[in-house]
């Protein structure tokens, strides 16, 4: 059954062929025209909130089992984007069935028909590592690999780093023109000491957060989400990176940097999210404003999700777990506190091209949750 707190906003159809636009076909715009409402497919499923404002587990359902039912699949990347990442334990779907429903996920809520999934630049099958127990490499599965980002990054991916835990926050290739929607990782090897959970941060409650000025300020600017990690390491290791289509035909080139609306419009809700901070505005800046501005800002959006534990859920790794999250409304950040190995292969689907609708609403206005 679903929990009380299962959200139900504004009505539009729930006939998965009807809800997108013809109009906007071959546009890299959102097909839908409004916000889409959980259908109530996934209900008999137990389930339950992990906090009040991030995160639903299904502790017993398999993927596997409903990958070919397309309103159930449209419902649970429905609940994705409401609770901003959704927990399945124990899954058995194998990597190609992975990338189906990354897939999915986003036709059936109205991405963009040129969207595919992304290419990594740098976590991809040039760095030689099987997706599966067969040995297939994949370019579009970014294996997450304690062993690389130790080798890449040997100053964070450390248990014994003195960095700040809370770089590690961001939301997956915001560098890219045509950022993901969703975002699917399951977990196959846990570390044999402890640790590797995982963070997530709700950008719908870090805008409501925000006082009505702060929230004109942030809708009237925009952010350049800069990466410079990947040329480096190609520099320093000699790694080759993809340089061309990487899952968008605007996704091409190695300058990694992109400009977006700092408060986005999720299409799927229809609701107010802060999109523009996280380590990857860190490293770029906000626009319209002066560079000390600038500054101000990313420290102020970035204390908001960093430092507001009760914004967040943490999500302790069982082999096979799986997490699919909405990269347009959530940050993550994994927790390098182990010594042990960690793997996982992540999918990862590319949306709409960002924008900000003013006439969308908070979470807490559409949910009628008062301040
Ligand atoms: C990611 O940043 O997408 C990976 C998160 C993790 O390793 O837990």
């Amino acid at each position: 059954m679903a929990p009380p707190s299962a959200v139900d906003p504004a009505p539009v159809s729930n006939n998965p062929s009807s809800v997108v636009s013809a109009v906007k076909e071959g546009s890299n715009q959102s097909r839908l025209d409004g916000p889409l409402q959980y259908s109530g497919s996934l209900d008999e499923y137990k389930q339950f909130d992990v906090t009040s404002v991030i995160g639903r587990e299904f502790p017993n359902l398999q993927l596997s089992q409903i990958l070919n039912d397309d309103t159930k699949i449209r419902d649970l990347a429905i609940l994705v984007s409401q609770r901003g990442v959704v927990f399945l334990r124990n899954q058995d779907i194998n990597i190609e069935d992975q990338k189906i429903l990354g897939q999915k996920l986003g036709e059936l809520t109205g991405k963009p028909e040129t969207s595919k999934l992304h290419r990594h630049a740098l976590s991809n099958s040039k760095r030689g590592i099987a997706v599966d127990e067969n040995g297939k490499l994949d370019d579009e599965v970014s294996v997450i690999s304690s062993e690389q980002n130790r080798k890449f990054y040997k100053d964070r991916y450390n248990s014994k780093s003195k960095k700040l835990a809370s770089l590690h926050w961001h939301a997956d290739i915001t560098f890219e023109r045509i950022p993901s929607d969703y975002a699917i990782l399951k977990i196959i090897k846990t570390p044999e000491d402890a640790g590797g959970d995982t963070l997530w941060a709700s950008g719908y409650e870090a805008y409501d957060r925000l006082s009505p000025v702060f929230q004109e300020l942030a809708e009237k600017i925009t952010a350049v989400h800069n990466q410079p990690t990947f040329v480096e390491v190609q520099k320093k290791f000699g790694e080759d990176l993809i340089d061309e289509y990487r899952g968008a035909p605007e996704n091409t080139g190695l300058d990694f940097q992109a400009e977006h609306p700092v408060v986005r419009t999720n299409p799927v809700t229809g609701w107010k999210s802060l999109f523009g901070a996280g380590g990857q505005v860190l490293k770029g800046w906000y626009n319209g404003v002066t560079e000390r501005e600038s500054e101000i800002l990313k420290k102020y959006f970035n204390q908001l999700i960093f430092e507001n534990h009760d914004l967040q859920v943490r999500f302790r790794w069982n082999e096979n777990d799986l997490a699919i999250w909405d990269n347009r409304s959530v940050f993550h950040a994994a927790t390098n506190d182990y010594d042990g190995k960690r793997q996982g292969n992540r999918v990862v689907s590319l949306g709409e091209k960002p924008y900000f609708d003013p006439s969308s609403v908070s979470r807490r206005e559409a949910l009628n949750l008062r301040d």
